[in-house]
């Protein structure tokens, strides 16, 4: 995969984050995903590559743009399959909260695991605790491992856990076991990632969210270096027979972290909102400027990127 390619694909994070954070704070999530939506279809669209959506913004007969096997791309050049989320934190934009970004993965054809729209179980851990974690053990022996490898003590960790009913036993655990917690209302992708930034005060992401946004933060820990497990959660028959449809059969799977984002993968990131790794989108007279991270797993270089836009010679935004 050209390397030249991160930089094309920073363009579509920036464009959705720039649309969708115009309309921050105000209430309506559906308008805001749908900013993102648009504008990372049409810029991805304007790259030369044969691409498609792997993990997108669900089934073709449910998302009219950017959906599961959608073609991408002006059709010549490299085939890559993406992994991407518009908006991640859809309620958090709209609430004018912390934490919102606009990803895409990118993979060769085929490297991405095919994960239906459900639950995923999820372990990720930075750099330091990687190959300690193991998903069917119980958070307070992985706890205890990644404590150890991190040459600290379990009351030192901080576990971040998406703020839901579901999580009542795995948050009783895991203060039996003595770590801090912190309790967030949406965004595991960008809590995932946090787990990588040495000095975000974030070292575990622990507990269940959306399995496509498992996949594209599995390939963003891929570049940084860190860890993550991930088991697919069924609500529902129909959600089994979904994932069956999608090639994936042993539905008890607990999926490495090469096996959610195989091969060679890039990710981009740009903030929405203000946020623990990216800062958010900020309008100034004329323009705004924007807060990217770009990665490669091949060469683990992290690149952040600061962009003035100046909209007199960009009237789209
Ligand atoms: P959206 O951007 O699709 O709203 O996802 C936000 C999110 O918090 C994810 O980060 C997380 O994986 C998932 O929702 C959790 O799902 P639920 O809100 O059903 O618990």
């Amino acid at each position: 995969m050209d390397r030249n390619f991160a930089l094309e694909f920073v363009r579509v994070t920036e464009s959705a984050a720039l649309e969708s954070a115009r309309l921050m704070g105000r209430g309506d999530e559906k308008a805001a995903d749908h900013a993102a939506v648009e504008a990372m279809r049409s810029m991805l669209n304007s790259i030369q590559f044969d691409g498609t959506v792997a993990i997108g913004e669900g089934e073709r007969d449910e998302a009219p743009m950017l959906y599961i096997g959608e073609k991408v791309g002006r059709g010549e050049g490299p085939k890559l399959d993406l992994a991407l989320d518009p908006l991640e934190g859809t309620t958090i934009c709209a609430r004018g909260g912390n934490n919102s970004l606009a990803v895409i993965a990118i993979a060769e054809e085929g490297q991405f695991l095919h994960a239906p729209d459900t639950y995923m179980q999820k372990i990720a851990v930075g750099q330091d605790a990687k190959g300690v974690i193991d998903l069917l053990a119980s958070p307070t022996e992985n706890l205890k491992n990644i404590a150890r490898a991190k040459k600290c003590h379990v009351d030192d960790l901080t576990v971040v856990i998406l703020d839901r009913p579901r999580h009542s036993d795995l948050i009783a655990e895991v203060r039996r076991a003595g770590a801090r917690i912190w309790l967030i209302g949406d965004g595991d992708v960008s809590a995932a990632i946090a787990t990588c930034k040495r000095d975000s005060g974030v070292d575990v992401l622990m507990g269940s969210g959306g399995a496509p946004e498992g996949v594209i933060a599995a390939a963003a820990l891929r570049c940084m270096g860190g860890d993550f497990q991930g088991q697919l959660q069924f609500r529902n028959n129909v959600e089994r027979e979904r994932a069956k449809k999608m090639g994936i059969h042993h539905l008890e799977r607990v999926y490495g972290i090469s096996e959610l984002a195989a091969g060679n993968v890039m990710f981009c990131a740009t903030g929405v909102t203000q946020g623990t790794f990216l800062d958010g989108v900020r309008f100034f007279s004329g323009g705004a400027s924007t807060h990217s991270v770009v990665m490669r797993s091949e060469s683990g270089t992290v690149r952040f990127i600061h962009a003035d836009h100046h909209f007199d010679r960009k009237p789209r935004y």
